[in-house]
């Protein structure tokens, strides 16, 4: 097989390689899938460079996010089986930056009907942290007014679409033109540029002028993956939730907390990830309201497609693009061009 393997970190993602190394054997707990499409990941990023919180032991090949074909099922015939060779399926696993992985069944699931493979590859992580956030914790009901901070960012388009599907009203920010005319493209129903500082009025203007009763004084949700709380916090109304999704932005917020009392609002946070050890009953719910969402056709495939990444020496320059801020929703590699195997 091909892939990035790493023996010590670099600098960067443009000191990356491509290596050819032994296509890895079945084995009795783990799927082998060909992979066609690589998500990639801010964490990737850093875990290339030794500055993320995970570090597998070296060597070890980078990327977490994929979509592929069954090649092989677990020799273990006890081990789960729900998938048969030459099944779609999309999951996360370390080693995605490659042409083949191993991976166990519950960090699998089925690629959804008429989905590309590079659409599925970057649902993973963005679908069910926006899932997870609006609805498990935060409640979202129709008619409510939910804000998304960059909005047209892989959390933020997964955001802005379920808050829609869910029957809300979606202010969304973000921070170029293109990004906002990407946002409103996925459903957001006004937009804003954060880069101003005077945002938090704009979004107390449009609430003001076309909303009613507490509602006239901000968002009922505020979907936060960047560290915009405490700014946010002046255009709530009462009640209002404030997700704390990340930290985009890099700097870990510090919050005016008698705001929260005076308001009468809730801080609430999110860590996805976690739920399969602290919550695992939850996953399979929130796996199946995205599943329904895209069924219904609310929910679509949120790669990025200003440029294109084919083949795993176009790696280093998805992961450079993703880290400059200019692209939108999820870069994603096509590991395997269909095309050149005609
Ligand atoms: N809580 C969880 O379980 C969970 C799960 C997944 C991800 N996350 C976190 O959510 C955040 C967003 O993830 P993502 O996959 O949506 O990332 P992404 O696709 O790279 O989007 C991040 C967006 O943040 C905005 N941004 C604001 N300040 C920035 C800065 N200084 N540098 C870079 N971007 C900046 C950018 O939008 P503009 O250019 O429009 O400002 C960018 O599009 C990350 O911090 C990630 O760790 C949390």
């Amino acid at each position: 097989m091909r892939a990035i393997q790493l023996s010590e970190y670099v600098k960067g993602p443009l000191d990356l390689k491509v290596d050819d190394l032994p296509t890895p054997s079945p084995a009795p707990d783990k799927y082998l899938i060909e992979i066609h499409s690589a998500g990639t990941n801010f964490f990737d990023l850093l875990q290339i460079q030794g500055k993320y919180q995970h570090q597998p032991a070296f060597p070890w090949i980078s990327g977490m996010e994929f979509a592929g074909t069954i090649l092989a099922t677990p020799t273990d015939s006890k081990a789960a089986n729900r998938y048969k060779v030459g099944d779609k399926v999309f999951g996360a696993n370390q080693g995605a930056y490659a042409t083949h992985i191993l991976a166990p069944e519950v960090a699998l699931f089925p690629v959804p009907s008429g989905w590309s493979f590079e659409d599925a590859a970057g649902l993973f992580v963005t679908a069910p942290t926006s899932y997870g956030g609006l609805v498990t914790r935060a409640n979202v009901q129709p008619g409510e007014w939910v804000l998304v901070h960059a909005a047209a960012g892989g959390v933020g388009l997964a955001a802005v679409q379920i808050a829609k599907a869910k029957g809300a009203t979606v202010i969304a920010t973000a921070g170029t033109e293109r990004k906002r005319s990407i946002a409103r493209e996925f459903g957001a129903d006004y937009v804003i540029d954060y880069r101003n500082d005077k945002w938090p009025d704009e979004v107390k203007r449009i609430c003001k002028e076309k909303r009613t009763g507490n509602g006239r004084a901000g968002v009922d949700i505020v979907y936060d993956p960047v560290g915009m709380i405490d700014q946010s916090l002046k255009c709530v109304a009462w009640n209002a939730r404030l997700l704390v999704i990340g930290f985009a932005a890099g700097k870990i917020e510090k919050v005016a907390l008698n705001r929260v009392l005076l308001k009468n609002v809730s801080l609430v946070g999110l860590h996805w990830g976690q739920y399969a050890n602290f919550e695992t009953e939850t996953v399979g719910v929130v796996w199946k309201g995205i599943f329904d969402l895209i069924a219904q056709g609310k929910f679509k495939g949120i790669t990025f497609k200003d440029e294109t990444f084919v083949g795993l020496d176009s790696v280093p320059r998805a992961l450079k693009a993703l880290g400059s801020r200019d692209t939108w929703g999820k870069v994603v590699v096509k590991v395997i061009d269909e095309k050149s195997r005609l």
